[in-house]
């Protein structure tokens, strides 16, 4: 990370419903986190992407790139690689995360791959990010998100990245997760504040302490 330059944070909000309960705890993740001093910044999955990972041998150009023809790439490159953290907020869809955010993460797929040119820099800007999740759910019990909360940890594991936060939000209708009984706006817009300050401590038995 550059520290002569603010930390950028990038909200990823996965839900088509624009003024929904994921992108209310996104946009309080985003006032905190802009209260705090990041350069924080938010987006709409479905303005990003028009589809899904395709066979990339059938896909990519002769120059090995990416031939779907949407916003991924620029926001890959432009939005994501260059920030330090990211926050991805997703309703619970099935017991999982949205379609939406599955692609997020596949379409990565292709720029990762040796058959894309630059994957050796693609995997070094992936490394190191601070993530964190927030979801969106009519249920309300402990293990509500528990798939997804394991996914982002082995994606972290995977990219070496810290986990730092989870918010859990209650709410079905529109922006009903304001009347969220654990306030998980409050909570969100706390995490957004913290981002990169939160400590994130996860130890091995050898871990100087
Ligand atoms: C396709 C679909 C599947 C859903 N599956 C679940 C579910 O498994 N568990 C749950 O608690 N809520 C489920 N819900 C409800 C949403 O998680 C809930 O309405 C959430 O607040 C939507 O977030 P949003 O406003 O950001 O879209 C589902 C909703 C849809 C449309």
């Amino acid at each position: 990370m550059n520290d002569e330059r603010p930390r950028r944070l990038v909200i990823l909000v996965a839900s088509p419903r624009r003024n929904g309960n994921s992108a209310a705890l996104a946009d309080a993740a985003l006032r905190g986190a802009r209260a705090g001093g990041i350069e924080a910044s938010l987006h709409f999955a479905d303005d990003l992407m028009q589809g899904f990972l395709r066979d990339c041998r059938q896909c990519r150009d002769e120059r090995g790139r990416c031939r779907i023809d949407d916003g991924y790439a620029e926001f890959f490159f432009e939005h994501f690689l260059d920030a330090d953290g990211l926050a991805l907020a997703t309703p619970v869809y099935w017991y999982g995360m949205s379609a939406q955010a599955k692609a997020f993460f596949d379409r990565m797929f292709c720029f990762v791959a040796r058959s894309y040119p630059d994957s050796q820099d693609v995997r070094t800007r992936m490394q190191g990010k601070r993530v964190a999740l927030l979801t969106a759910s009519e249920e309300m019990y402990p293990t509500i998100a528990l798939s997804l909360v394991n996914q982002m940890q082995e994606y972290a594991r995977y990219t070496h990245s810290q986990f730092v936060g989870t918010v859990f939000g209650q709410g079905d209708q529109r922006g009903a997760v304001a009347g969220d009984p654990q306030g998980a706006l409050e909570a969100a817009e706390a995490l957004g504040r913290q981002f990169f300050e939160r400590p994130h401590a996860d130890y091995r038995i050898d871990s100087v302490r």
